[in-house]
């Protein structure tokens, strides 16, 4: 596996693969990569002819200065794994290579980036788009692939592909799990053996919309399963709605897709989940 560090010799390299005709597959990553992380590796490999790994902890993403420092750095563990499903590429780059000092703009993204997510980590989407862009920007992939498992921010970033009309397709690739339902997260390291036994809630208390909703007890089961969540000792519940799958805003009879999404703080950490319910 190529590892860069720097922009340039990234683009350097790219332009070579590009010229010689072959396709570029871009999935980025804050790194500590799991099963869910090799399966976009995995889905980029199929679609394109290279692949390219980003791992970048991004600061202007996190809300909290603790959150940011405590993130996980496992860099060598990392390309370990990325070697092991022969990963083309690595691009690992500081922050100073990134971004500029006092670097500020915006995108306009409209209410997607103040609902739910928005609303507890506000600020956020701001830094998630703006690193997606820069990484855009660098790589030229003609696919790039994120994952379910954060589904506002796949909506986020399509958003944003549409407003600037960004030459990029995006793939969004299923939730890996653990075999108890937990959704893997790089933040899983966090949780100790009991935190790890109250999160199984979440993944519960969505399956049980996905298996009890009829098309029309929308209100009944969003309030089982919250109190679901509310009764489970060690965990506190930041939202659990059932939203309209393409706009996020609160699902109505005419929502052609439904996903219901939640949040909660397990132990120390905070963890998200979604399942997609029609
Ligand atoms: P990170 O949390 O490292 O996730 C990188 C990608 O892996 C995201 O697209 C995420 O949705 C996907 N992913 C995480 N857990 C998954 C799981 N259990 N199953 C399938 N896919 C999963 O999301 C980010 O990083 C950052 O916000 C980033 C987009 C890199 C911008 O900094």
């Amino acid at each position: 596996m190529k590892i860069f560090n720097t922009k340039q010799a990234l683009q350097q390299y790219l332009l070579q693969c590009r010229q010689n005709g072959k396709t570029i597959g871009l999935v980025p990553t804050m790194g500590a990569l799991h099963n869910g992380h090799l399966s976009l590796i995995k889905q980029a490999q199929q679609k394109c002819d290279v692949t390219v790994c980003s791992i970048f902890v991004n600061p202007t993403q996190f809300t909290n200065a603790d959150d940011l420092k405590n993130y996980p750095r496992p860099i060598e563990a990392d390309i370990t794994k990325l070697e092991s499903v022969n990963c083309d590429i690595l691009f690992n780059p500081e922050v100073t290579e990134m971004y500029a000092a006092n670097e500020q703009w915006h995108i306009d993204l409209g209410q997607l980036e103040h609902l739910l997510e928005g609303k507890f980590r506000p600020g956020h989407y701001q830094g998630v788009t703006q690193v997606v862009y820069k990484l855009f920007d660098i790589v030229k992939p003609d696919y790039a692939f994120f994952g379910q498992k954060d589904y506002q921010q796949y909506l986020v970033i399509d958003k944003m592909v549409q407003l600037l009309n960004l030459p990029v397709k995006l793939v969004m690739c299923p939730i890996e799990r653990e075999a108890d339902g937990l959704a893997m997260s790089s933040r899983n390291i966090h949780l100790t053996a009991d935190d790890h036994a109250h999160a199984l809630v979440l993944s519960k208390a969505l399956a049980y919309i996905k298996d009890n909703f009829n098309g029309s007890n929308l209100s009944e089961v969003t309030h089982s399963a919250g109190e679901m969540v509310r009764n489970q000792q060690g965990v506190t519940l930041e939202y659990l709605e059932i939203a309209d799958g393409e706009t996020l805003q609160p699902a109505t009879d005419e929502s052609a897709h439904l996903v219901a999404l939640t949040a909660a703080q397990v132990g120390k950490t905070r963890l998200i989940d979604n399942m997609i319910i029609r």
